[in-house]
């Protein structure tokens, strides 16, 4: 089967490597891919806003099944389109979708459905936002409602701090995506993401991971798109899984179905494990990068299969997925400047000596310049990935090949898994 794969990062490098494992595949195509899938796949330029150019595309190759890997086109609604036209696509609707791409979309649902999560309320101007936020006190979570390049949150521990968020955003500051806000209770407790397929009925769970945000060693400094994770998160134990499954994850796959917009894709929960057990802090819908790496590190499964079946609404008849127990953990290398303006060009060298240790460096942000030289070409640029028989051993073998690459621009965090590898013990 020809398939053909959207995205840049080090999440479509994950998927294109998987992908291409698969008996199933006899050509992958990626659009428009980075230096890194194009050792895994043809890499093409196609414009994913330019519906038709796809459609195109798709019928001239004969493509059997398209992968959306960001979560931009399927709020934009590419896979209607491609659906439209016959084709088999993993990834949701535009309008199933708005699990992401709303989150006052998610909170109403959340709240029709009895699903735990924080308490909120919706406003659509700053009067009333800041009305909301003297119901509320401090600490409060301040979320721009739109797609805000995982930027648009804000956990205020002050008052001061909360208004001014309510302010930066009603000024235009995320576009868009924060003309209307939703103020949020403050939870407490440690997070996990969890991630499910679906195809709007079946549910079959895939894995757990955590990942970490902050730029800086002990979850220090600004947000970022995520600096490293490891799977499996062990802190969310098979009850709490169960739980999840049960009072998150099913009923939410349920409500999408009874209001006409069946959720078929990926389905990737931030939980917070507080003291009243797992609530929903948000819905990714598509894979978490970097939380994919390691989920496809691990699995044992054929990935094309998954997600054929997924596409084409049967995944009740086919195998659950694997893994391996065995975890795996992976380390970003982010360019200078990374969570602000990171610094282009920069020359990396080394990934056959951090190979040649035994881990997978999956490219997120790379280019290869005119000179033929493969270098920095984004705020988080590699993805030092390693499997072992616990967190420590993965992180260890992540961390000896990181040494191993010659990327004088690059930095990283040296702490990832710390949760799991203090519980792991000495
Ligand atoms: P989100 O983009 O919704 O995942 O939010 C980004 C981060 O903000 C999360 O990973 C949490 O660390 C934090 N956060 C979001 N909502 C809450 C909440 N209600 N209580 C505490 N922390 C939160
Ligand atoms: N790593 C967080 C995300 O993919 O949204």
């Amino acid at each position: 089967m020809h398939i053909l794969l959207l995205g840049a990062g080090g999440r479509e490098h994950a998927l294109a490597w998987k992908l291409a494992q698969s008996p199933l595949c006899s050509k992958l195509y990626a659009a428009p891919g980075n230096p890194g899938i194009a050792q895994e796949a043809e890499c093409v330029a196609l414009d994913v806003t330019d519906h038709a150019a796809v459609i195109a595309f798709c019928n001239d190759q004969r493509i059997g099944l398209v992968v959306i890997g960001p979560e931009a086109p399927l709020v934009d609604g590419l896979s209607d389109s491609l659906r439209a036209e016959g084709l088999a696509v993993f990834g949701p609707s535009q309008q199933a979708a708005q699990l992401e791409g709303s989150k006052g979309f998610t909170k109403d649902l959340c709240a029709r459905a009895g699903i735990p999560t924080a308490g909120y309320e919706r406003a659509t101007s700053a009067a009333a936002a800041h009305d909301a936020l003297g119901r509320f006190g401090a600490p409060v979570v301040i979320k721009a409602d739109g797609l805000a390049a995982g930027k648009g949150v804000v956990v205020a521990m002050t008052m001061d701090e909360a208004r001014a968020a309510v302010d930066d955003m009603f000024d235009g500051q995320f576009g868009d995506a924060g003309a209307e806000v939703v103020i949020e209770e403050f939870l407490e407790g440690e997070e996990a993401s969890f991630f499910a397929l679906t195809d709007g009925a079946t549910i079959v769970p895939l894995a757990s991971a955590q990942d970490h945000k902050r730029v800086g060693d002990g979850d220090t400094g600004p947000n970022t798109g995520g600096m490293g994770a490891y799977s499996p998160a062990r802190v969310l134990t098979p009850e709490l899984e169960a739980v999840a499954m049960a009072r998150i994850i099913g009923p939410t796959v349920k409500a999408m179905q009874d209001a006409g917009m069946p959720y078929s894709g990926v389905l990737y929960a931030g939980l917070m494990l507080t003291a009243k057990g797992p609530q929903l802090i948000e819905y990714n819908a598509r894979f978490g990068d970097p939380e994919c790496q390691v989920l496809m590190m691990r699995m044992e499964s054929d990935l094309v299969e998954l997600l054929l079946a997924c596409a084409q609404s049967r995944l009740s008849s086919i195998e659950p997925p694997r893994f391996s127990p065995d975890p795996a953990l992976t380390v970003v290398m982010a360019a200078e400047g990374y969570p602000g303006t990171p610094r282009k060009g920069g020359a990396i060298r080394g990934i056959d000596a951090a190979e040649a240790l035994g881990a997978k460096v999956f490219h997120a942000g790379t280019a290869t310049d005119a000179a033929g030289q493969l270098v920095a070409n984004g705020g988080r640029v590699l993805n030092v990935t390693a499997r072992g028989g616990s967190v420590r051993t993965a992180r260890d073998a992540a961390y000896a090949a990181v040494d191993a690459l010659d990327f004088a621009d690059g930095f990283c965090r040296r702490d990832i898994g710390w949760r799991e590898v203090a519980r792991e013990g000495a």
